[in-house]
């Protein structure tokens, strides 16, 4: 970098040449920082560097140049932006949805191109900014512009000139005249932080990082475009006043040299199976990244072949968007409706106006409680953005605030029961409101017969829900005692039923009566005690429910997985009149378990053994647990430094993780296969 002779003159030698190391040495941090994501010094270091070089800009002021490091944030705001027509074009990018819609931008290209192209494509994220054109002129940046209509933007010069990765100076061998293009975006982690400091200030959150980089860029006071985390990754170009290399590739390469900072995952692929084999990597990749992207961008390598292609009205034909399935959608909120569940709990859920999130159609989305509604002050007749991630139900996950209409009004939860009108109860140290209805509330018991008949409890095939809802509002079953009285004759009256299905139903409900003692505590819907714990609780007791039917408090607490909490629920579930009486009921018309003592084994390398099943394993886990119970072991839902072994299947999360981290021993299939052979010898 040459120093304007003048300086030299004002300012003693050694200062200026000092001022200039500082500048080059800062300058050589933030590539390695930014461009190479391998840092030579500590923020502290690069601090010290910057504090020096403000100190020496502030006593000698004539050393302050424009792309100093210190002067990324100057002026006065402005009154707007000034319009700006670019040198070249911005063009913008047809998108694909689907594999058959890839192999015609292919097929297309190969019609144009013939025989003699290669199929090299250029594959990266499509990251979900703003494009920007950044003008260099000598190296340093002249110009920061939005892509606008494309043929004009905006001048954001002095905001860009704030986001630490977009270089003040090139570095390297530059020409006279360099346009890098590429995104500015907002990490997710800079975007969480803003949002998180925006609500405990009373502020407007923003939707997603998209909006908050493009409300971040458009701010006419660039002091505030400087506290908000924004980045830039370079992915093309505008006009270049030397020979570029010969490939996209190679320009991103060549744009890296020069302190351009590009996306780490930009990749040379081969024919358009390269590129979906490209897309699955990085869908799978999405969540990791901590950046929003929406899909995959392919470019036609040769930069003489993207010439010889060209573009049809905005978009290249010589690259392509391929999107994800969106799993974030905006809809609208009908209406919100309370349902009551099986301990009474009240749960507000949205009515949504239906509409397609990661490749389902989505019409309910749950809003958990209250105290979560208030805080993102969600009403009937907002604009929200909806998020479907994997399995997992759907959730509101902020409301578009300029889009409300006017007269809307805060939702509240109603006093009464929408089933039963009972009273709803809200306990202070609880999130959850409850119908106070207990039984009396027909939802109440609609949900705990449900929960009573399913799989892993009673395990009643064919009693579905729409049957338990017509059983119930029929008055044919109140309780789950009522089940085992049912008449064949009766059930086949019923709408949709016939004399056989009725028969089949009222055998399954027979043969449920052979059961565990750990199904049938499950089954009866005691407050926090699932399965495991309702094994526990059988295995603490050896299959004799009077033991758990008597004890108290303390004695409850000696059992895994069982703290003060869940020991007062099942004290004071059995403590209740009406419960003991359908006990009483249930096996007085025959509900028997074996006496699990009799069938476990007192020795044996597994007895006393503790295993905790996680991910998606081959055979159903109950059955695999059974086989474990019969061998003396434990099998736990939580990982612990008392656990003994781990088996993980396919896709296990966290508790592979903590297994990791607790060092426990972790085994597959086929390894507990031959521990559990090891064991029956
Ligand atoms: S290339 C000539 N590459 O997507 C090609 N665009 O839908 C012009 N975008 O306006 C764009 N990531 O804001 C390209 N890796 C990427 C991109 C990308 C995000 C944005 C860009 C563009 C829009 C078009």
């Amino acid at each position: 970098m040459t120093e304007p002779s003048y300086q030299a003159a004002e300012v003693p030698k050694d200062i200026w040449q000092a001022a200039l190391k500082l500048r080059e040495a800062l300058d050589l941090h933030n590539y390695r920082y930014y461009v190479l994501d391998d840092p030579l010094v500590s923020d502290a270091e690069y601090d010290r560097h910057y504090r020096a070089l403000v100190d020496l800009e502030t006593r000698y002021p004539q050393l302050i140049i424009p792309d100093s490091p210190t002067q990324r944030v100057g002026g006065q705001p402005a009154s707007g932006f000034q319009q700006l027509t670019h040198a070249i074009p911005m063009l913008s990018l047809d998108n694909v949805f689907n594999a058959d819609e890839l192999h015609d931008f292919g097929r297309k290209i190969n019609e144009r191109l013939g025989d003699n192209w290669h199929e090299s494509f250029t594959a990266e994220p499509k990251l979900d900014g703003l494009a920007i054109n950044l003008r260099y002129v000598q190296g340093s940046l002249v110009q920061a512009a939005t892509r606008g209509d494309g043929r004009t933007g905006e001048d954001v010069t002095a905001n860009v000139r704030t986001i630490k990765s977009v270089p003040l100076r090139l570095l390297g061998d530059y020409p006279e005249v360099l346009e890098a293009r590429g995104e500015i975006f907002m990490p997710r982690d800079g975007f969480a932080a803003l949002n998180a400091k925006a609500l405990t200030a009373g502020g407007k959150t923003f939707a997603n990082p998209r909006n908050a980089a493009a409300g971040s860029l458009r701010q006419l006071d660039p002091k505030i475009t400087a506290t908000r985390p924004l980045a830039f990754y370079a992915y093309g170009f505008g006009e270049v006043s030397a020979n570029l290399p010969a490939t996209q590739f190679d320009v991103m390469q060549w744009f890296k040299t020069l302190g351009l900072p590009i996306s780490p995952e930009l990749q040379l692929v081969q024919g358009i199976a390269g590129c979906l084999a490209y897309y699955f990597d990085l869908e799978k990749k999405r969540d990791s990244l901590n950046y929003a992207i929406d899909g995959v961008v392919y470019k036609v390598n040769s930069v003489r072949d993207q010439q010889e292609l060209g573009f049809v009205s905005r978009a290249p034909r010589w690259a392509v968007a391929h999107k994800f399935i969106a799993q974030e959608e905006m809809t609208i909120i009908k209406a919100i409706d309370f349902q009551v569940g099986r301990t009474g709990a009240v749960t507000p859920v949205a009515r949504l106006a239906p509409v397609a999130v990661g490749g389902v159609i989505v019409g309910n989305a749950t809003l958990h409680n209250m105290d979560e509604i208030e805080r993102k002050d969600v009403r009937v007749g907002d604009t929200v953005m909806i998020r479907r991630a994997g399995d997992v139900i759907p959730e509101i996950v902020s409301v578009v605030l300029d889009k409300r209409p006017v007269g809307t009004l805060p939702v509240r939860m109603p006093h009464a029961c929408p089933v039963c009108g009972s009273e709803v109860e809200r306990l202070t140290s609880e999130a959850v409101a409850r119908c106070s209805g207990g039984l009396y509330c027909s939802a109440q018991r609609k949900e705990g017969l449900r929960h009573f008949a399913s799989r892993l409890a009673m395990d009643i095939e064919g009693l579905g829900d729409k049957l338990i809802e017509q059983l119930v509002d029929a008055g044919l079953v109140n309780n789950a005692a009522d089940l085992y009285r049912l008449e064949a004759e009766t059930v086949a009256e019923l709408e949709r039923m016939g004399e056989k299905s009725a028969t089949n139903l009222i055998a399954a409900i027979a043969r449920s009566k052979k059961t565990t003692l750990a199904r049938f505590l499950y089954a009866l819907g005691i407050r926090e005690v699932g399965e495991v714990t309702a094994q526990n609780l059988a295995d603490w007791c050896a299959g004799d429910l009077e033991r758990v039917r008597q004890a108290d408090q303390d004695a409850l607490q000696e059992i895994d997985d069982v703290g003060p909490i869940v020991a007062e629920h099942i004290v004071r579930f059995f403590a209740q009149e009406h419960n003991q009486e359908i006990i009483e009921q249930l096996l007085a018309l025959g509900l028997h378990w074996p006496q699990e003592a009799a069938v476990r084994p007192q020795s044996g390398p597994l007895v006393g053994k503790q295993f905790v099943l996680t991910g998606t394993l081959s055979e159903p886990r109950d059955t695999i647990k059974q086989r474990l119970l019969a061998l003396g072991a434990k099998v736990t839902g939580s990982v612990s430094s008392k656990t003994d072994y781990v088996v993980a299947g396919d896709e296990a999360g966290s508790k592979l993780a903590k297994a990791e981290a607790l060092k426990v021993q972790i085994l597959d299939e086929q390894q507990l296969n031959e521990l559990i052979q090891h064991a029956t010898q």
